[in-house]
């Protein structure tokens, strides 16, 4: 047996609540394994080396980058994907948000902003302007809509309880 077929491992994910059993090279990027195995196209995959924030995803409450995360290190962890906070029929408070300040342009970038906005309005309801501007700073938007992004998510916080 060649190394590279030694490191398959079969890992159990929890996606958005749900359970599946994956078999991949444990260092395969969760992104892959989400967008081909698991069909959740929400992350998209954008760099590839964990620097634009195109596949963000939530573990465990936290914004973490899917493209760099290895499947091995998922198991047992609690993974939400845009599919898993809101639908067309009841959108996240932050989707809303950003079809209200018409946020997206080409809309490549709206996962991770989306994404990454939830996980600190989830431990910080009421941030700053600032604290929105330092969470959203190492996500990249190649056409420029930050302003728009920015109020989004500033609007979404006046929505929060
Ligand atoms: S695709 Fe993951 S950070 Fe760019
Ligand atoms: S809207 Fe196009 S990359 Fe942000």
């Amino acid at each position: 047996m060649s190394e590279q077929q030694s490191a398959q491992k079969t890992v159990t994910l929890n996606v958005n609540g749900q359970r599946s059993s994956v078999t991949a090279m444990a260092d395969t990027p969760l992104l892959l394994i989400l967008r081909n195995d698991l069909q959740l196209n929400g992350p998209k995959y954008g760099c590839g080396l964990g620097e634009c924030g195109a596949c963000t995803v939530i573990i465990d409450g936290v914004a973490a980058r899917s493209c760099v995360f290895p499947l091995a290190g998922a198991e047992g962890r609690e993974i939400t994907t845009l599919e898993g906070i809101g639908s067309r029929q009841c959108l996240h408070p932050v989707q809303q948000a950003f079809i209200d300040e018409q946020a997206a342009q080409c809309g490549y970038c709206m996962n991770g902003m989306i994404m990454t906005a939830k996980a600190l309005l989830d431990r910080n309801p009421h941030p700053s302007e600032t604290e929105i501007r330092n969470e959203l700073s190492a996500n990249l938007c190649r056409c420029g809509t930050h302003i728009e992004i920015l109020r989004a998510v500033m609007r979404a916080a006046r929505h929060q309880p």
